[in-house]
Formats: C-alpha cells, structure tokens, sequence
C-alpha cells in the first residue's frame, strides 16, 4: 500500500495582506512539518506547491505566503477567491529545504529573492529558535513597497542582536543582486557555513555560480526551485545512456492506455504527455509524489527520490516526473 500521498481538506482561518500582491493564507491543519517544506494544493483541476512561511517552533499556526503571478491560474484564483471560512484540498507537507541535522553552531547563510523568502522566513525563523547558529540573510525585492515580511524581519533582528542580520536589497534603490553583494555575505570559512537559496532563476543562477566560485562544495548549498530547473528532459541516466532503448512505454491514466515509442532520456511524465496525457505534477523536482505511479511491467530508475519511501518503491511506485525506463518496454498506471 502507498502511504498518504493524497489530499486533505483545511479551513482557511485568515488572510493576511502583506503587499498588494502577495497573501499569507493560516490554515486549520495539524500536519507535523519541517521548517521550510511545502504543501501541495489541487485547485483549478491542477496542483500547485506553496511553501509554508510558518515555523512549527515559533508558530501556531500553519501558513502559506502566496505572491499573485501575473495571468497565473491557482496565484490569481487564490488572491481573488478565497475567503477565510473556505475550504481547500492539500497533501501532507514535503520537501527536503530544510535544516539539517548536526549543523548546530554552524552560519545559516541565507538568500531569498520575491516568494523565495517564503520557505527561507520559515527556515530562518526554526534556527533562530531551536539553535545557537548565526544566521544572516539577503532579502531582495524590486521596491520597498513589496518587499515581503520586511517589518517582520526587522523585528525578528531586533530580537535576536548579534544573531540574525538582514540585508533588504531593494532593486529601485541598488539596482539588481551583484555578484559582489552575494560574496560579501560568505563567511571567511566558508565550508563551515551552510547556504540557502530561492528566488527568481536568474537570482539563484548567480548566487549558485558566486557560491561555487568561492569555493563553496555543491553539498552545502540547498537550492529551492519554484519552476523546475529544465523544463525539458533532465540528462540521460548512465543506465540509460549505456541501455539504447528502441522498446514502448504505455500509460494508462483513467481508464485510458495508450503506447509511445520509448525516447532515450526522457522521464516517464514526459512520455505520459507525448502520449497525449495530462498527468499530475506540481514540482517536478521530486519532492511532492503528486507525479506518482505504479510500474506494472518493466522497471525505472528515479534521478531524485525525496517522497516514496523504500517499500513503496519495491511495490513499484515510482516519481514519474523523475523516472527514466531502464527496461525497454515499461507499462506505467496513474491509480489516482
Ligand atoms: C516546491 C515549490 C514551492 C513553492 N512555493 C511557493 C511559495 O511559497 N509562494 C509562491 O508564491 N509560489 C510558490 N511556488 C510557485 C507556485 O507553485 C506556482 O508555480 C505559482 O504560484 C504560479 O502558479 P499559477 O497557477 O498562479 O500560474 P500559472 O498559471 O502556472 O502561470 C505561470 C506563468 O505562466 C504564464 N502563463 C500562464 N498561462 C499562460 C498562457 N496561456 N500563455 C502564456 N503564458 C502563460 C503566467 O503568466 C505566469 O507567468 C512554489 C513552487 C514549488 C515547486
Ligand atoms: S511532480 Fe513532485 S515529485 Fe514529481
């Protein structure tokens, strides 16, 4: 049996404005997460992920900060729709931006652009309360107007001197992050930190490559990516590479199946649309497991498995967003 992937209701219990585009919704759930994981919401006949910028140390309640993205579906919906009182369908939380074990002591570097402060409030809030680690962040936002939780930052400062240091970027007045900018916050020992990022690509393009210019090691930046890094298909897999598959993969999603020829590199979801399908997918990075489903015949290998627990994949649940077929003919069945 697959464990609770599925969806569950929960009141919303309060909006909160905290710029004209952007909303922080409570919710009346009682999900155990960590700081910086995210909840996935079916809503519109789609799914979209939004990280909670609530803390589970230092906040009653949990909540979600919502930017309204311009012509988007379920940000639009959720600006103009929703009410306090109103319910909506949500996964357990997930994802794995969080803090890791064994860092006690250790510099939280932080860099956050727009909505990527979300997760990185809710990270920054969890290590200033449960640890003694230093913390200091780069908050960017195009204006001082929309720049989110600023006050709440400030406060949080405030109350924790010598401890948490916030820089607010503010791109009207300093023009966009430089490379400069994003150095100036690493510490002289640099492997002794660890480094948190999200925000807009471009944004984390460039503290990505400053990190690792200076030095940084890969595993000691977490990235959070809001839209998947590459739309198309991720590199091969050396199975796959070494494996030229010439054989089928079949879908059966809702009672309908269909067969497409089986492209080297490409992962099971994308096979699943080429053959028509609209398949469930919120994140795309392998965190979320609305993407999964069950291999009947064949196997698959998974790039990233953050979601299925281990007997759930030996009873062939795989991540179709992160699974490439290592078999040439593959049967994959969506059961929900
Ligand atoms: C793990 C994770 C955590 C996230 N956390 C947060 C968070 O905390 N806060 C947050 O605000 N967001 C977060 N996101 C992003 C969020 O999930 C959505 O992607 C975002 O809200 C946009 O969804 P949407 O339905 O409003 O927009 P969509 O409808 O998906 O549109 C997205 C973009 O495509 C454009 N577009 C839409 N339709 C068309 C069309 N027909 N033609 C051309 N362009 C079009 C829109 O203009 C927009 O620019 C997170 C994402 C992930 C994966
Ligand atoms: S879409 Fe989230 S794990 Fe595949």
């Amino acid at each position: 049996m697959a464990r609770d992937h599925g969806f569950h209701p929960v009141r919303i219990t309060r909006i909160i404005d905290e710029t004209p585009d952007v909303r922080t919704f409570s919710l009346d759930a009682q999900f155990p997460y960590r700081a910086g994981q995210f909840l996935t919401f079916k809503a519109c006949g789609t799914l979209r992920s939004y990280s909670m910028s609530s803390s589970p140390e230092t906040d009653t309640e949990i909540s979600v900060t919502v930017k309204r993205v311009p012509g988007g579906l379920v940000s639009g919906w959720m600006h103009t729709e929703l009410r306090a009182g109103d319910v909506l369908e949500v996964t357990r939380p997930s994802g794995s931006f969080c803090l890791r074990a064994g860092a006690a002591g250790r510099p939280l570097i932080a860099y956050a652009g727009g909505s990527g402060i979300t997760p990185v409030f809710s990270l920054v809030k969890s290590a200033l309360a449960t640890t003694d680690r230093p913390v200091v962040l780069l908050s960017a936002h195009p204006s001082a107007q929309i720049s989110i939780f600023q006050s709440s930052l400030d406060a949080l400062a405030a109350r924790y001197p010598g401890r948490l240091v916030v820089r607010h970027h503010l791109d009207d007045r300093h023009g966009l992050v430089t490379r400069q900018e994003a150095v100036a916050l690493v510490p002289r020992q640099a492997q002794d930190a660890d480094f948190y990022v999200c925000g807009p690509a471009p944004f984390m393009a460039l503290v990505e490559d400053t990190l690792t210019a200076r030095g940084v090691a890969e595993d000691r930046i977490l990235i959070e990516r809001f839209t998947p890094a590459q739309p198309s298909a991720p590199a091969p897999s050396a199975e796959a590479v070494v494996l030229p598959v010439t054989g089928s993969v079949t879908v059966d999603l809702r009672g309908q199946r269909r067969t497409v020829p089986q492209r080297t590199g490409e992962t099971l979801l994308q096979s699943a649309r080429r053959a028509g399908f609209t398949p469930p997918f919120s994140c795309e990075s392998g965190e979320c497991a609305t993407c999964m489903a069950r291999l009947t015949v064949g196997e698959a290998k998974m790039h990233v498995n953050n979601a299925l627990a281990d007997d759930e994949v030996a009873e062939g649940w795989v991540l179709t967003c992160q699974a490439e077929p290592t078999t040439p003919d593959v049967t994959v069945v969506y059961e929900n």
